[in-house]
């Protein structure tokens, strides 16, 4: 194993004190980098990038190039696991991603198997593939999408305003929701055991649409499935769960044996920490559109975040969802400063 340069962002999820506050941002690699548009254009399509292992290991790396970012995140997407499902992924340009083959009836429940990882080996190799590009500099994350909110896509066949096919299935056919999200729990499994054996540091699960559910769904469907492949990881292995929209359900979150609790911009860091105490670290939270403005409230905005953060350790910088393409570099450059500078402690 290779030993990391950096590895402020394992300690914070460790609460372990760290030199300076670590920094990464959702989506950081992506369509705000011109650097990214190039190689995207290249590839043809988000899921000939994202398939391709040798192109996903230049676009992971990018925004490592132009910033000091505490990690690196492995450039792929939560929709491949329902894809190797079989339900027929695209990205169609400007309208996000699109089944061919939602799932909605008890025979497309039925039919529904959890794929041979076979199938998804090119993500693993591209962890593989960065990993010995990083050579230790930082670490790498993997990811998944949450059962429920895997199952929010393969339900509408694409994304929505409310998901209400899901949330109507969810009330009149909970028994059928239990299935889908058993067969969705057992890939997600596997998906990330594949992805530590192949070289993650870390692995982090996206639960975007858990807020959705009732609070007793969410306990059901978002929750227990979390759970389950948070257990299903060796263990000590740091883990991270996102719940947008999650507010008053820090306390669930916070007790499934996940590192740290990933918040979304509209939550007060210091609330949450008051609220969980000290048995998660915190990830988060500011505005993805601060980075929008100018450099002066971009830097006002970051000093908001921290300080609501305070002083103890087990705090990881982030945005509160992910970057938006129109984001200028410059802002993000200062952000990143920001953070490493006003937390920069003695050792
Ligand atoms: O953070 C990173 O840099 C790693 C890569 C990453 C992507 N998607 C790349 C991507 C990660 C971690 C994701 C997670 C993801 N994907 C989530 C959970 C996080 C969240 O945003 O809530 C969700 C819900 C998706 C599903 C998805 N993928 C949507 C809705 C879209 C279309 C919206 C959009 O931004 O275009 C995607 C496509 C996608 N995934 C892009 C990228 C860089 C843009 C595709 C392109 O280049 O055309």
């Amino acid at each position: 194993m290779t030993v990391l340069a950096n590895d402020t962002l394992l300690r914070a999820l460790r609460r372990e004190p760290t030199p300076y506050t670590p920094v990464w941002l959702m989506r950081q690699a992506g369509r705000y980098l011109p650097e990214y548009n190039v190689v995207r254009a290249k590839a043809g399509s988000f899921m000939a990038l994202a398939t391709t292992p040798s192109l996903a290991t230049e676009v992971t790396l990018q925004p490592l190039e132009r910033f000091p970012l505490d990690a690196a995140i492995l450039f792929s997407d939560i929709l491949t696991v329902p894809d190797a499902m079989g339900l027929g992924l695209s990205f169609a340009e400007g309208e996000g991603p699109r089944f061919a083959r939602p799932v909605r009836d008890e025979a497309a429940v039925g039919a529904l198997r959890a794929p041979d990882m076979a199938s998804l080996r090119y993500v693993f190799d591209a962890v593989g593939e960065i990993k010995r590009a990083l050579k230790g500099r930082v670490p790498l994350l993997g990811f998944a999408g949450s059962p429920f909110t895997l199952a929010c896509y393969m339900i509408e066949g694409g994304g929505s305003s409310d998901f209400g096919t899901v949330r109507k299935l969810a009330l009149a056919r909970p028994d059928l929701l239990d299935r889908l999200i058993s067969v969705i729990s057992r890939a997600v499994q596997a998906y990330v055991q594949e992805q530590v054996r192949a070289g993650a540091d870390a692995i982090m699960l996206f639960d975007t649409w858990g807020g959705l559910l009732t609070a007793r769904g969410f306990e059901r469907w978002s929750l227990a499935s979390m759970r389950g492949v948070v257990e299903a990881l060796p263990a000590g292995l740091p883990t991270i769960v996102f719940s947008k929209g999650a507010g008053d359900r820090l306390e669930g979150l916070a007790s499934i044996g996940a590192s740290c609790v990933g918040l979304d911009w509209s939550m007060d860091l210091a609330a949450a920490r008051a609220s969980v105490g000290d048995r998660v670290a915190l990830q988060g939270n500011l505005d993805p559109l601060t980075l929008l403005t100018d450099p002066a409230s971009v830097e006002r905005e970051v000093l908001g975040v921290l300080a609501a953060a305070g002083p103890a350790p087990g705090h990881i910088f982030n945005l509160g969802h992910g970057i938006v393409p129109a984001t200028p570099p410059e802002h993000v450059a200062v952000l990143v400063d920001v953070v490493h500078r006003s937390t920069t402690r003695p050792a």
